[in-house]
């Protein structure tokens, strides 16, 4: 249940650090302008969302271009080291920039922010960053703020773990036709090469009410899209009192009024349940898209790795969503270049993915993670020998997405127009339920809404289409 008396601590903050905004705002002659810049993934943007609400409820004025912005927030990732290093270098740059601005305020959060070594290294050679918290009490993100402006020093706010859930705070949304919505919090899976369960916590699910209650919200808010979010969906419901299931609050999610589309992230191929490929085939609004992440494809490395699922039986999962929804798009993350992983075990990999014929697949190179089990392990793979073995993963994945991404060319699908087109301002881009994308002749007034548009050509990852006007 969602802790009240917090809620209604951070509401008072917030009218705090709309003072602190004014005062701001008359020094400067302006409003004050922050700028969040996020990293990783759907989870990470909608904290960050949470946090432009905070700050434009509090008065700042928000920018995307952080080289203007009176406070800088960084959302950062961990879940490999290249976004770590992604950090220290626009720190790198920040820097130079407080030292002819000393009014310039710095806050870092999210996952990475939950490492030790992390905070070490922060509060020893990054002395110029103001604000440091986790992602445990993001909730109290009012507060520290206010904290930070009333304090000269470096504030650093970690936790290790939170039993709370505040979560009706201010929200920005960045698209107003579609939102995340947090169905559950924490990941207890410990597959052997991740750090999020050691930045993330434990599995904490929200009740199906409030989270029922949000959505309804939104939609009357003018969202037709949702994306339940959580590190494994699928074990949704775990701790929670009554006998609630993942595809039991799909059936609830289903029934609002309004809602047009549903979509999830993400799907753990060990825990997902017959229920849940009965719900998305009979659902009206589940997209047809799921997305399953495969990791590796041999059954040793599968093993090493924790993830209680074999070759066999994630192929065995691939066919029974087929069989029940023949057109469904499947896409997957995999890992190339674990502790021992041989040329062998690729071809599992590769052997899998040329079976499933994914629609896309995420293919990332191993990074070693300080505290999991599989850094510690003494076989880490050579650097050559994994570049080799990634350029194969990676054609493999092409060339089965080049026989998907054609398949729907000639047909009608209905697509949420989310975007005017980047190259040609005369087009549209929409969202199919397939995930892919579609650019057809149209303008801005189309965002937010579904149109029937005819395939009329592929285009590596998107469709050409045009608008079907009246059917008839
Ligand atoms: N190295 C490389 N990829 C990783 N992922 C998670 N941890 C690591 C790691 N240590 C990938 C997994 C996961 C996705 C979100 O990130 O494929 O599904
Ligand atoms: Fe990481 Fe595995 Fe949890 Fe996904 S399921 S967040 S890969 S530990």
């Amino acid at each position: 249940m969602e802790n009240k008396e917090e809620l209604q601590l951070q509401f008072e903050y917030i009218e705090r650090l709309k003072k602190i905004t004014e005062n701001l705002a008359s020094k400067y002659g302006r409003k004050p302008i922050c700028a969040i810049v996020t990293f990783g993934c759907q989870m990470n943007a909608r904290d960050s969302e949470k946090l432009n609400g905070i700050v434009s409820e509090a008065g700042f004025d928000l920018t995307e271009d952080e080289s203007g912005a009176d406070l800088v927030i960084y959302n950062t990732c961990t879940v490999r080291d290249n976004a770590n290093q992604k950090l220290y270098g626009h720190l790198g740059t920040l820097k130079a920039r407080k030292k002819k601005i000393p009014t310039l305020r710095i806050a870092l959060c999210g996952c990475m922010m939950q490492e030790q070594s992390v905070i070490e290294n922060i509060s020893k050679n990054y002395k110029f960053v103001d604000l440091v918290f986790g992602t445990h009490n993001i909730y109290k993100f009012a507060e520290l703020l206010v904290r930070m402006y009333e304090s000269d020093s470096q504030i650093i706010d970690i936790w290790d773990k939170t039993d709370d859930i505040v979560e009706s705070l201010p929200v920005l949304r960045k698209y107003p036709y579609k939102s995340g919505v947090n169905i559950m919090f924490g990941c207890d899976n410990f597959c052997s090469y991740c750090i999020v369960p050691y930045v993330r916590g434990r599995e904490r699910s929200r009740e199906p009410l409030e989270i029922i209650r949000e959505i309804e919200k939104l939609v009357a808010d003018g969202v037709i899209e949702v994306m339940l979010l959580g590190q494994n969906v699928n074990s949704y419901g775990k701790g929670l009192s009554g006998d609630i299931t993942f595809a039991g609050l799909l059936r609830e999610v289903e029934k609002i009024e309004g809602l047009k589309r549903i979509r999830f992230m993400t799907s753990h191929p060990k825990d997902l349940s017959d229920e849940l490929i009965e719900v998305m085939a009979s659902s009206e609004k589940i997209c047809r898209h799921i997305h399953l992440p495969l990791q590796a494809g041999s059954d040793r490395i599968l093993k090493d790795m924790n993830r209680r699922y074999t070759k066999e039986s994630y192929l065995k999962l691939v066919d029974k969503i087929k069989v029940a929804m023949p057109d469904i798009a499947i896409t997957t993350d995999i890992i190339v270049g674990y502790p021992g992983e041989t040329v062998a075990d690729v071809d599992e990999t590769i052997d899998v993915i040329r079976k499933v014929c994914y629609d896309n697949a995420f293919t990332f190179i191993y990074s070693k993670r300080t505290g999991t089990p599989a850094a510690a392990r003494e076989d880490q793979a050579d650097e050559n020998f994994v570049k080799e073995q990634f350029d194969r993963v990676l054609s493999a994945v092409r060339e089965c997405s080049a026989i998907k991404n054609g398949a729907l060319t000639g047909s009608v699908q209905e697509a949420l127009v989310e975007s005017v087109s980047e190259q040609d301002p005369t087009m549209v881009t929409g969202r199919l339920s397939y995930n892919s994308m579609v650019h057809f002749k149209g303008s801005a007034d189309l965002i937010g809404s579904i149109v029937p548009v005819r395939l009329i050509q592929a285009k590596g990852f998107y469709y050409i289409g045009e608008e079907v006007k009246d059917e008839h």
